[in-house]
């Protein structure tokens, strides 16, 4: 027994920032940005916590679920960082829903929700819970250097919660971390330790762009099409495509080695940018609440970031 979906809800902060704000503060253009990226605005944090955006995108989760947070037997928040270095995210969003139950963070980069439906899965298999809430919270314009303008238009702030309840719906999942965080990381601030030997360092991500290009692309097309062979599903039987949402360029470049029909794969990024983490759930309760997805459908879920980590899943549309 795993799980079935019983509710997605998202939300985005309420500042949006075209790539033309952008080209006011940066040497940039919105004709840059869109062909190279697909991304035409995102939505950056104010005067909103990460929590607030969690709390959001989880309250409209239970809602669609029917689910009340006292019911709920574990949180999940799949998150580069929520509002403290300790508590995580999870521990917080605990508190602000009024819920009971044991609370973690996963950080696995952009796979974190991928990672995050793993571990429920353990959690089902174990028969530990019978409806578990994983919501992954970024708020990545903290973390960026708006100097540097190769990484900070990639990304924005938000947030997208599922409510899992048991069920036969995970047809196929696998996890990937191939070790390699210098092209894509970002540094523990430095401290006031009288001691430390470090070098002066900002906190401020750090990506090289082709490099995670390349692993991107293998990333989803490996993972693809290891899905495919191991369950025995055709690229006809996979009714929806939900990839990472990072850059248009690498989804297109996937999409043409892969043969599931171009009209199956959605996309969020023109609208969001990159989201971290909260990308795929993102998407997910976009083609729920647009009546997209019906039951006995196959979603197959890609995402890949910092790490490198990978992560590959099907499920049933229930
Ligand atoms: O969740 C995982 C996270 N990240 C990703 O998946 C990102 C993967 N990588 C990419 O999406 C692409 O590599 C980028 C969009 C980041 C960059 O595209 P690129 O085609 O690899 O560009 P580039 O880094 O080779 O830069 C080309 C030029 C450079 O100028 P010169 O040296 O040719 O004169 C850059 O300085 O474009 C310049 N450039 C910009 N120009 C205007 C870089 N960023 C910008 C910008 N606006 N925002």
């Amino acid at each position: 027994m795993s799980f079935a979906v019983l509710g997605t809800g998202s939300a985005l902060p309420t500042c949006v920032k075209t790539n033309d704000d952008l080209s006011q503060i940066l040497d940039t253009s919105d004709r840059w940005i869109y062909t190279r990226t697909g991304i035409r605005r995102r939505h950056v944090i104010t005067s909103e916590t990460v929590l607030d955006l969690a709390a959001e995108a989880s309250r409209k989760a239970l809602d669609a679920a029917g689910i009340s947070p006292q019911d709920l037997d574990y949180i999940i928040c799949p998150t580069v960082g929520g509002d403290y270095i300790t508590p995580g995210l999870g521990c917080n969003l605990q508190e602000e829903l009024g819920a009971t139950c044991p609370a973690i963070d996963i950080n696995a980069g952009c796979s974190g929700f991928v990672y995050s439906l793993d571990t429920a899965d353990g959690i089902f298999a174990r028969k530990k819970a019978r409806y578990v809430l994983i919501t992954a919270a970024e708020g990545l314009s903290r973390i960026m250097d708006w100097n540097d303008r190769s990484t900070c238009v990639l990304f924005g702030d938000g947030a997208a919660a599922v409510v899992l309840g048991e069920g036969d719906g995970l047809r196929y999942l696998k996890l990937r971390t191939q070790g390699c965080c210098a092209p894509l990381h970002g540094r523990f601030p430095m401290g006031n330790s009288p001691w430390t030997k470090e070098e002066p360092h900002t906190h401020f991500v750090h990506m090289e762009g082709q490099e995670v290009y390349k692993f991107a692309v293998n990333a989803i097309c490996t993972g693809v099409q290891e899905a495919l062979e191991e369950t025995g599903l055709s690229p006809e039987d996979i009714h929806h495509v939900l990839l990472h949402q990072a850059n248009m360029r690498i989804i297109d470049a996937a999409r043409k080695k892969l043969s599931i029909p171009e009209e199956r794969y959605h996309c969020c990024i023109e609208e969001t940018g990159n989201l971290s983490a909260a990308s795929i759930p993102t998407l997910l309760d976009l083609c729920s609440r647009d009546g997209l997805l019906h039951s006995g459908e196959n979603l197959l879920l890609c995402a890949f970031g910092a790490g490198f980590t990978s992560g590959t899943a099907i499920l049933t549309w229930k």
